[in-house]
């Protein structure tokens, strides 16, 4: 066994799995270090894919109980068997994280089972969780170890009764009551799982509005679907403290502002204020690294301030999103490589996976009035597109919005059905600088969703076929 690469990579989730194989394809000796015992990070492990098995499974349940029968399906004496529902979690995380080991072995990457720690200069320590210690060097370090929920004050997790989203996606039993603090992605998407399968959901928010640096208008339509559906918000409030009193937990509330005192019952709390930078016992002091008001690495070029350490994914800025950690891991890894790595941080898309989905890539328009820049706007609903009202989903809307002068596209939003897919081409159309006009004159297939996107880029040069 060699001591000796091109680059450690600390950390083996979404960032560094993939700057590890890509390292590999580029012809690079690397070695990723993991200390989870696992390949695939929060990704995998206990973020998006065990939330999103778990949100197909119950969006399934309710769909077949609440809406096949006006289909024409007759489905009676629905029901269903939550410990079948985390089995199929538990598969669906259990294949795709050995699938990276087989990845590693595909491009001769090494992966060492333990937790990494910089020594200084180019080296790092690797504590093995077998017990045993090694040190290794290399030309290029990359950290990516990722980020852990940010803890609330009064509020103990204890991943039993009071949860992060890791609890919340392994409960023993369907909550008769939950209480999510944060009407950010994690609160509404966990929220949402619980509520389909019977819970009844309250959503405590500090802000005035759901999910932040989302567009407005997207937001305000999202939260009357997501009420009607059965949640409840509580909007500018704030959790202050959680007790267990008389077998239920008591959660005390109070207006964001200050003002009195609430209290709310609940049998279960999910804390999900937000996720902050992970970099416990990795020695960034070694190599001089500070990090700054909110715990990140700083970094220009994925380069820190110390020579040879390089960092990526979600303890640097931006957003919190895998496929931001994955396109910042091949970037780094071609930067190590020798070659011209880059990331275009005005077309990474962001999903919200409840039902309906709401998808956004680009700039809001609150950011675009922000800015001073003039823009036109085109929407169109999914009401009146065809495919949407032959499916029965007809909720939501898509919005472009696009430059007053050059018609280039700066942002497209949208709530409704499929639209995690549908965002693809307007992440590509923002990559590729295209005007609202291209997508317009784009033959897109009929019936599809799809059709949407093309009528909302029609809509912004003041023309739409089908409304
Ligand atoms: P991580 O995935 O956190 O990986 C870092 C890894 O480093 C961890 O496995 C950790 O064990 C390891 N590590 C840390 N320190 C050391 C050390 N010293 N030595 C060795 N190993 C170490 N994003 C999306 O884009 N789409 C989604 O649908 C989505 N859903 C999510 C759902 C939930 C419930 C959560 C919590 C997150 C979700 N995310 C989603 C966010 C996504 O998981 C993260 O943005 C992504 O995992 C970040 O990748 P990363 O490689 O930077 O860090
Ligand atoms: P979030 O940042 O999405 O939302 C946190 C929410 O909590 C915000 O609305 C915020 O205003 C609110 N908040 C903060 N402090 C509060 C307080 N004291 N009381 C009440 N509300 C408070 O964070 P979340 O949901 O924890 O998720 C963390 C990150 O994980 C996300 O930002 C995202 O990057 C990633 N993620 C992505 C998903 C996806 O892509 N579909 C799914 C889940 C997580």
């Amino acid at each position: 066994m060699t001591n000796t690469y091109d680059a450690v990579v600390i950390g083996g989730g979404p960032g560094g799995y993939n700057a590890a194989i890509r390292l590999g394809q580029l012809g690079q000796r690397a070695l990723c270090i993991e200390k989870r015992g696992k390949l695939g990070g929060t990704c995998l492990n206990i973020g998006c894919i065990p939330s999103k098995a778990l949100l197909r499974v119950s969006e399934l349940f309710e769909e077949t109980k609440s809406h096949y029968p006006a289909l024409g399906i007759k489905a009676n004496d629905v029901s269903f068997d939550l410990d079948a529902m985390m089995a199929h979690k538990h598969k669906t995380v259990d294949g795709l994280t050995k699938g990276i080991e087989f990845l590693f072995k595909k491009n001769k990457v090494e992966y060492a089972v333990g937790a990494g720690a910089l020594l200084g200069g180019n080296k790092v320590e690797i504590k093995g969780n077998d017990g045993a210690t090694r040190t290794v060097e290399a030309k290029a370090i990359l950290i990516a170890t990722g980020s852990e929920p940010t803890p609330l004050p009064g509020v103990t997790v204890n991943e039993e009764d009071v949860v992060s989203s890791t609890g919340a996606l392994s409960l023993k039993d369907v909550p008769e009551r939950l209480l999510v603090i944060g009407a950010g992605y994690i609160g509404l998407e966990m929220g949402s799982v619980w509520r389909r399968l019977g819970s009844q959901v309250t959503v405590v928010e500090f802000l005035d509005r759901i999910t932040p640096g989302l567009d407005g208008e997207v937001a305000k339509s999202f939260q009357r679907l997501l009420t009607k559906q059965g949640m409840t918000f509580k909007l500018g409030s704030k959790v202050v403290g959680v007790e267990r009193k008389n077998g239920a937990l008591e959660v005390a509330i109070e207006p964001a502002a200050s003002g009195a005192r609430e209290m709310i019952q609940t049998d279960i709390v999910l804390s999900s204020i937000g996720r902050r930078p992970y970099t416990n016992g990795l020695g960034l002091d070694k190599v001089g690294i500070k990090v700054d008001n909110k715990g990140r690495i700083p970094v220009k070029r994925y380069a820190t301030s110390a020579p040879g350490v390089y960092a990526i994914g979600d303890v640097i800025e931006g957003p919190m999103l895998a496929h931001k950690a994955e396109d910042e891991a091949v970037a780094v890894a071609e930067i190590i490589a020798g070659q011209a790595g880059h990331v275009n941080y005005d077309a990474i898309p962001a999903v919200v996976y409840t039902a309906p989905e709401v998808a956004t890539v680009g700039k809001t328009e609150e950011e675009l009035k922000a800015a001073n820049v003039a823009y036109k706007t085109g929407k169109f609903p999914f009401m009146a597109n065809s495919r949407a009202r032959a499916n029965a989903s007809t909720d939501g809307f898509v919005k472009i919005l696009a430059d007053a002068k050059t018609d280039r596209v700066l942002g497209v939003h949208m709530m409704g059905p499929e639209v995690g897919n549908m965002i693809a081409e307007a992440a590509l159309a923002i990559e590729f600088q295209a005007a609202a006009e291209d997508i317009a004159r784009t033959s897109h297939a009929h019936p599809t969703l799809s059709e949407a996107v093309r009528q909302a880029a029609q809509a912004v040069g003041g023309w739409t076929m089908q409304m």
